[in-house]
């Protein structure tokens, strides 16, 4: 944890992501940046947000979805924010309209889609099932299935076949591919609401199901799929981003969740910090995950707490590249 002092910002890309990456390095350098990484919003969402994030110099967001119940005016408070950003919207932004339990509950006028409305606001920046190129970044940005409850069982099926014309896990991959396919450049990063099968299925894993009956891997098996068959067409994928798993456990409070997972040459990385927004005596503190990307590879991720100064109050490192070894003179 560090007070009030300045990110690291530049890291030589060493360690575990960078040697596997350099292996297949493309012959185009990459441009450093920092991403940011806005986890489930709940909505926990204020125009100081988009201030804090232009004091932290990011070049890109990316926000994971879980805005609010369907909360349109949320998104489109994010669908203004002026940095570039890509989005992929959550289960609860589907609250009322995936399920037969939520529409009953649905308020106000049933012919008013809300679904429909929040990616009208978002347009392209939306990537749930798409993607979008960045070629100021060198990165195309790649979005799995949008509203994903997540979990090994294909759910929802008729809300997916009547807006995606998807149903199956196999179909979904399908989809997610399509985008890979028709990205524009080699280095992907890869968002979802939650995040791919695989990482674990341990409560605590950034994926791992912490209600009961406790345990069991609930991440996304297409994601997960659509990640492997990416890599095998020889992309390089550094980073993928998720939220939906909460870091608080539900079972237990004496415990976080683990929030990031390092296989190959890609971090996988749960921004699900909820809430993100805390009201403390020494006023808002705001969660961002920051990630830094040198040449291409991730040399550092954080969770930050910014203050209402716009300064950096706290910083938990959740994985950083090892230190280059000094040649001695
Ligand atoms: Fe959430
Ligand atoms: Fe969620």
């Amino acid at each position: 944890m560090s007070h009030g002092e300045p990110l690291p910002r530049t890291v030589p890309p060493t360690g575990p992501l960078a040697s596997a990456a350099v292996s297949s390095a493309s012959s185009c350098r990459l441009p450093s940046c920092t991403i940011a990484v806005v986890g489930d919003v709940h909505n926990a969402w204020e125009h100081e947000d988009e201030l804090a994030l232009q004091h932290l110099g990011v070049d890109l967001v990316l926000l994971v979805g879980d805005f609010g119940n369907e909360a349109v005016e949320v998104v489109r408070a994010i669908a203004q924010m002026s940095l570039p950003k890509a989005v992929i919207l959550g289960n609860h932004d589907a609250w009322y309209s995936a399920t037969d339990w939520g529409r009953k509950l649905r308020k106000g006028s049933v012919h008013e889609d809300r679904v429909q409305q929040q990616l009208d606001l978002l347009g392209a920046s939306h990537v749930g099932y798409g993607k979008l190129d960045l070629p100021a970044l060198g990165l195309t940005v790649v979005g799995s299935r949008p509203f994903s409850w997540g979990g090994p069982i294909w759910k929802h099926g008729a809300f997916y076949r009547q807006r995606y014309d998807i149903d199956s896990f196999e179909a979904s991959t399908g989809r997610i591919m399509e985008s890979v396919k028709q990205a524009a450049h080699e280095t992907l990063i890869f968002i979802g609401h939650c995040g791919p099968a695989g990482l674990g299925a341990q409560p605590d894993d950034p994926c791992g199901k912490d209600w009961e009956p406790i345990g069991g891997d609930h991440g996304d098996p297409d994601f997960a799929a659509a990640i492997a068959q990416a890599q095998l067409l020889g992309k390089r994928v550094p980073l993928v981003a998720f939220g939906h798993m909460h870091h608080q456990l539900r079972y237990t409070k004496a415990r976080l969740r683990r929030a990031v997972d390092v296989q190959l040459e890609t971090l996988y990385l749960n921004a699900a910090s909820v809430p993100r927004i805390l009201q403390t005596d020494r006023g808002r503190l705001r969660n961002f995950s920051l990630v830094t990307l040198e040449e291409g590879v991730v040399t550092q991720a954080s969770l930050v707490w910014v203050q209402d100064d716009f300064t950096v109050c706290s910083q938990q490192v959740l994985y950083q590249a090892s230190q280059p070894v000094l040649a001695s003179s």
